[in-house]
């Protein structure tokens, strides 16, 4: 048989299960491997996507690994595993817990997959991009984090709401951690080209900004039982797509930095090139000096959160 795409999925709760839906609806990749440890459930979940593909007559056929060690030669893997964020828990609280979490998972892929690409989703993002490019011993290339495209894409949605109109014309841009001090850029946010300034006052843009950074929090506080998961994954989706394509298309994601605009040994959203390799290129783009002040600001709470890591020695491996 030819070896076509395989992407595996490590976590098929909402975020992880939307995704392969998604790939299937697409028909991206030949197979997609879900793995969890609630097994009959991804397995039901397995069936079902299999089932829609054919529908659609895609091709893509959607089966489980039982073990990581099942969750061979994947071009991609996506982790979406960890504690979900619960109401009133910050994306912080999961820190420890999702690290351990992370590194077990990465220690699988880096045995069985060896050539993978990791797109890292579970939360605190930035900090567990950063585990699992440590953890994997993989270039810095093949680790990347899934966070801009969804808070670039929330807030376009909240510009159209706003404009009450241009939709599909709007272009939004978010650098930055995925947290609450991540960097809207109402600069570089256009729709159909005009700047954003020429739209709406200064005040409304401001009011979108402040809300693109609680985008995340304002759907756990409606769903009550965890977060988001449809534009998490779509987002995710977008990236594999660019991967296997090659596209070489521009995306803000989260990547380790490594002299680029000024930061060393963190990780953050910055815009990159996506293609078959990964992260091919890291887009430095300039900065004003108020947004030089946020980009550090969220830098410097990705860093709060690694150093966290370190005092608790998790890198000698407790
Ligand atoms: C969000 C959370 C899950 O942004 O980080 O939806």
């Amino acid at each position: 048989m030819v070896k076509g795409k395989r992407v595996g999925i490590v976590g098929a709760g909402n975020v992880g299960s939307t995704i392969a839906y998604s790939l299937a609806m697409l028909g991206s990749c030949h197979e997609i491997i879900l793995r969890d440890n609630k097994m009959e459930i991804a397995k039901g979940k397995a069936l079902d996507m299999s089932q829609a593909a054919a529908a659609v007559r895609s091709h893509t056929v959607v089966s489980v690994a039982e073990k990581m060690s099942d969750l061979t030669d994947c071009d991609i893997v996506v982790i979406t595993a960890g504690s979900p964020r619960l109401p009133g828990m910050s994306r912080d609280d999961l820190l420890m817990i999702n690290a351990k979490i992370t590194r077990e998972v990465v220690e699988g892929i880096a045995k069985y997959s060896p050539n993978a690409i990791i797109i890292m989703v579970s939360n605190p993002l930035d900090v567990m991009t950063y585990v699992a490019l440590r953890e994997s011993g993989f270039e810095r290339s093949r680790v990347i984090g899934m966070a801009g495209i969804l808070d670039s894409a929330r807030m376009a949605a909240f510009i159209q709401e706003k404009l009450g109109y241009g939709g599909g014309q709007i272009r939004a841009s978010v650098m930055g951690g995925h947290g609450d001090d991540m960097v809207p850029l109402p600069r570089y946010s256009t729709v159909a080209g005009v700047p954003l300034s020429d739209l709406l006052r200064e005040d409304e843009i401001e009011e979108i900004v402040q809300r693109t950074r609680k985008g995340g929090a304002e759907i756990v506080a409606l769903l009550q039982t965890g977060s988001a998961y449809y534009a998490p994954a779509k987002s995710t989706a977008i990236m594999i797509e660019a991967i296997l394509k090659d596209t070489k298309q521009i995306h803000p994601c989260a990547v380790y930095l490594d002299g680029e605009y000024g930061y060393y040994d963190v990780v953050s959203g910055v815009p990159v090139m996506l293609g078959a390799n990964g992260v091919e290129k890291i887009i430095e783009i300039t900065l004003d000096d108020s947004e030089k002040e946020m980009f550090a600001n969220s830098c410097a709470s990705v860093q709060t959160l690694i150093d966290t890591l370190n005092t608790n020695k998790f890198f000698e491996g407790v």
